[in-house]
């Protein structure tokens, strides 16, 4: 079996962190598979699918496709940046349909918006399309459109969670689509193993002796919360020590979506945390960071379509406050192995944070039931089972196994 995956962006946000486990478990489950990536941009996850045995090609988006997007704010403002955009991605597609001709796969499975359309569009005929969708695409009011038009040369979809099948079923309801739960590499997000000094890479002067570290680990995409989080750190009493960390940085190209540093930076002034808070930047060790918290917060503004970072907290046995909206709220019972609060109540999150600063006792039990949750839920053999069924039922229509013996779930059948 040949697979190409299809990928826009090369460094390491939530759903490139999930396609990289995704092909380290696919490797494992198949060795001898011929698996090729092309990526959009190069970075990091070029070198990550590179040492688990995967052949990348680097194919740059031009800088106009890479930063046309909903995120660009009302998209018929913008003509010029539309049409750039446009020619671009024909000129790209030309391009993309001869990588795809040279290699000559079995099967493309593509991961991001843009991807997803290229993929469709350029296919080799008869080799089936999957499109592994990791956001609410009903909510993008370009991207829904053009999805629209294109679902129909996609032959299934595969999606991180409950929530984002059923917001993909109401936009596209005759595509087959199987929920199939990120991996997480559950060795290296482990509660043994080195800390990173947070303090040393925020430029702060160590922390006070007991002071509990609260960190927020996200890509400065603005729903990602980092104002909610400021907000809640700056009603805290400051009966108990803490610092806060911002671990994570402006990774993408799309115009308008993240904020910068600056701002983020300004708004610590307004709240008057300076000193509180320390900026790590983007940090590629992302385990080592997380064992160096005492609480990992996640803090979207908006239902999260699934949530890297609430796992991988977990499974670093570090006690995880949430957002509990979307497939996030898939992750975790509250109380048990997680605490959850209403998105965007940032009142609600210092409660949590508050809760778990003052009980050492709760953060203990939080992190071993999480642990065990992670495990249960991320496990990478499980996901290559899962797609492998998926992939083969797509090969060979008739040799696949009824889907009620699926351990995963068929929807929109
Ligand atoms: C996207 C989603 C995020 C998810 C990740 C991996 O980045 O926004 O919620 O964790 O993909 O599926």
């Amino acid at each position: 079996m040949r697979i190409v995956y299809l990928n826009p962006c090369g460094s390491l946000g939530g759903a490139e962190t999930s396609l990289r486990e995704l092909l380290a478990s696919v490797r494992t489950a198949e060795p001898d598979w011929d698996l090729w990536l092309v990526l959009g941009e190069d970075g990091p996850l070029a070198e990550a699918a590179r040492r688990r045995g995967v052949q990348v090609v680097l194919a740059p988006f031009p800088e106009a496709l890479a930063r046309v997007g909903d995120a660009a704010g009302r998209w018929y403002k913008w003509p010029f940046r539309l049409t750039a955009g446009c020619w671009a991605a024909l000129r790209y597609k030309r391009r993309l349909g001869e990588i795809l001709d040279s290699i000559h796969p079995d099967l493309v499975h593509s991961n991001g918006l843009k991807m997803h359309l290229l993929g469709a569009w350029t296919h080799p005929r008869g080799t089936p399309v999957v499109w592994h969708i990791h956001d609410y695409l009903s909510r993008r009011r370009l991207g829904r459109a053009l999805l629209r038009l294109a679902h129909r040369r996609c032959s299934v979809a595969v999606s991180n969670s409950h929530s984002v099948a059923e917001d993909l079923r109401s936009l596209l309801p005759g595509l087959k689509t199987y929920v199939i739960y990120n991996a997480i590499d559950l060795q290296r997000f482990s509660p043994g193993g080195p800390k990173l000094d947070l303090d040393d890479l925020a430029g702060l002067r160590p922390a006070a002796p007991g002071a509990i570290r609260v960190g927020l680990v996200a890509t400065f995409a603005k729903w990602k919360g980092h104002l909610l989080f400021l907000q809640a750190l700056s009603r805290l009493s400051g009966d108990v020590p803490f610092r806060g960390y911002i671990i994570g940085g402006p990774i993408y190209r799309t115009v308008g979506s993240q904020w910068t540093r600056t701002e983020l930076e300004a708004e610590v002034d307004r709240l008057q945390l300076r000193g509180k808070v320390g900026f790590t930047g983007f940090v590629e060790d992302t385990p080592g960071a997380m064992r160096a918290l005492d609480v990992v917060v996640h803090a979207s503004s908006e239902p999260e379509p699934f949530g890297m970072v609430i796992v991988e907290g977990m499974a670093c046995g570090v006690p995880v406050i949430a957002s509990q909206a979307g497939g996030a709220a898939e992750l975790f019972t509250h109380g048990e192995n997680a605490l959850g609060y209403a998105p965007g109540d940032a009142a609600g999150l210092a409660r949590q944070i508050g809760r778990l600063l003052r009980d050492g006792g709760l953060r203990k039990r939080l992190a071993e039931a999480g642990r065990r949750n992670a495990e249960r839920l991320c496990e990478g053999s499980r996901l290559a089972a899962e797609l492998l069924r998926v992939y083969r039922e797509q090969r060979q229509p008739s040799a696949a196994l009824p889907i009620e013996e699926a351990s995963f779930t068929p929807e929109g059948r």
